[in-house]
């Protein structure tokens, strides 16, 4: 068994066991469907002493990102979001043309264009050569590397240091923390910030979110976990912004350590005390609840099936992979799955080989009901749909408990 990669113990609880997976974004082409997938177990573990929740098991990170799928969305939503956070940051921090800022797993750049829009110096680091490649196509300046102390010397070396680093995304997507944040360490000017966007493990848990926990997301955070892991590496937590994007963000702004604990951090963090966020068992019914949704969700679609409908699933995101494996729900139920990314049409969902296929297909073979399976989006897809549920279409929506929309 690992140790935590917070406090070093090994004082874990297991919580929620989803069965065994493959890979969330490891999307199948069709003349690999006959090949054997690789099933992993995915397990979420609590850490007693300081109250992390990890997976059990690690895959190697060269397995997962060296080669990636998954591209910035370009939702309406997440663009809105990226535009706010460079506008609310480089106001805040009054960053300027002298500043650079710096995106860790910066992707094809959506993020580090709207600082360059503001007048920043950008530069993004980018472990997916295919991505890195795209972003620098884009013109994002992008170094195709990890984010290692290695890293970080060489951007100081041939650029200065950073007044701001962003880690948007994929701060719970690495097992060595602790190198991460030596790196920061190195690269951030006395007076930078260092910026954490990561799903809020409070609010994954309030609001039943299991699918999001898949083999990228090793970690789960609350504010005080991760304002002891920061105490570890003489850096603070100064302020924390609470947001809706992926069904409940935390935007941890990041300081060297100096001076008292900031007032507000603290209160937030005597909130989540307050609600049990620090003991076993508030993820233990946090498990039961999952295994509750599964059961609903399954009987739902069956008495659908049952009833002769047709249901095909809508959007192909990572997380909808772990949903449709842990509640066995494959093409015997839905038809197909409908995705806007033209990357990932005509290519097989992991598991389930659910075949994914375009808008415009979907339109012409519109289903009785879609399971939404991009719930994060459901204010931005069912405003698209209008058309689709005033036609008597309807959806279901399974996070926080399944319910049907529309019909
Ligand atoms: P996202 O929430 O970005 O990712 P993940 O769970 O993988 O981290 O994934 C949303 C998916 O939904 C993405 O593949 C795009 C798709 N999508 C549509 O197909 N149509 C839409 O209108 C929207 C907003 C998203
Ligand atoms: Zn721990």
């Amino acid at each position: 068994m690992l140790s935590c990669r917070v406090c070093g113990t090994r004082n874990w609880e297991r919580v929620l066991s989803l069965g065994y997976t493959p890979l969330a974004n490891n999307y199948v082409r069709m003349n690999d469907l006959k090949k054997e997938e690789i099933y992993y177990p995915l397990t979420t573990v609590f850490c007693a002493q300081c109250g992390l929740v990890s997976l059990d098991v690690v895959i190697p990170a060269p397995v997962l990102y060296d080669f990636y799928y998954y591209l910035s969305s370009e939702s309406k939503t997440i663009l809105a979001h990226n535009e706010w956070l460079a506008r609310y940051l480089t106001t805040r921090f009054g960053l300027g043309p002298a500043d650079l800022v710096v995106e860790i797993g910066s992707n094809t750049g959506t993020q580090l264009r709207c600082f360059k829009t503001l007048g920043c110096r950008t530069l993004g680091v980018e472990p997916a050569e295919n991505i890195a490649t795209l972003a620098n196509e884009h013109e994002v300046e992008t170094l195709n590397r990890y984010f290692t102390t290695a890293t970080a010397a060489d951007i100081v070396t041939q650029h200065g240091r950073s007044r701001c680093i962003v880690a948007r995304h994929v701060f719970a997507h690495i097992d060595d923390l602790g190198d991460v944040l030596r790196a920061v360490n190195r690269l951030l000017a006395d007076d930078g910030v260092f910026v954490i966007e990561i799903p809020y493990l409070v609010d994954l848990v309030d609001r039943n979110e299991f699918d999001t926990i898949y083999h990228e997301h090793l970690s789960y955070f609350t504010i005080g976990t991760l304002q002891r892991l920061m105490e570890r590496y003489d850096l603070r937590i100064l302020d924390v912004e609470h947001v809706e994007v992926h069904g409940g963000t935390i935007i941890v702004l990041v300081e060297r350590a100096r001076g008292q604990e900031a007032e507000r951090v603290r209160s937030m963090i005597e909130e989540e005390s307050a609600k049990g966020a620090n003991k076993l068992e508030y993820f233990r019914a946090f498990a039961a609840r999952t295994e509750q949704i599964k059961l609903d969700l399954v009987s739902m679609i069956l008495d659908l099936k049952r009833r002769g409908q047709r249901l095909a699933g809508y959007g192909a995101p990572a997380k909808g992979n772990t949903l449709l494996n842990y509640c066995g729900i494959d093409s015997a139920y839905l038809d197909y799955v409908r995705d806007n990314t033209p990357t990932k049409q005509g290519l097989y969902l992991p598991g389930t080989h659910l075949r994914i296929r375009s808008d415009e297909y979907a339109r012409a073979h519109p289903p009785d009901c879609y399971l939404l399976l991009a719930w994060n989006y459901a204010t931005e897809i069912l405003e698209k749909e209008k058309e689709f549920i005033d036609a008597g279409g309807r959806f279901i929506v399974p996070i926080p408990a399944p319910v049907f929309v529309g019909g």
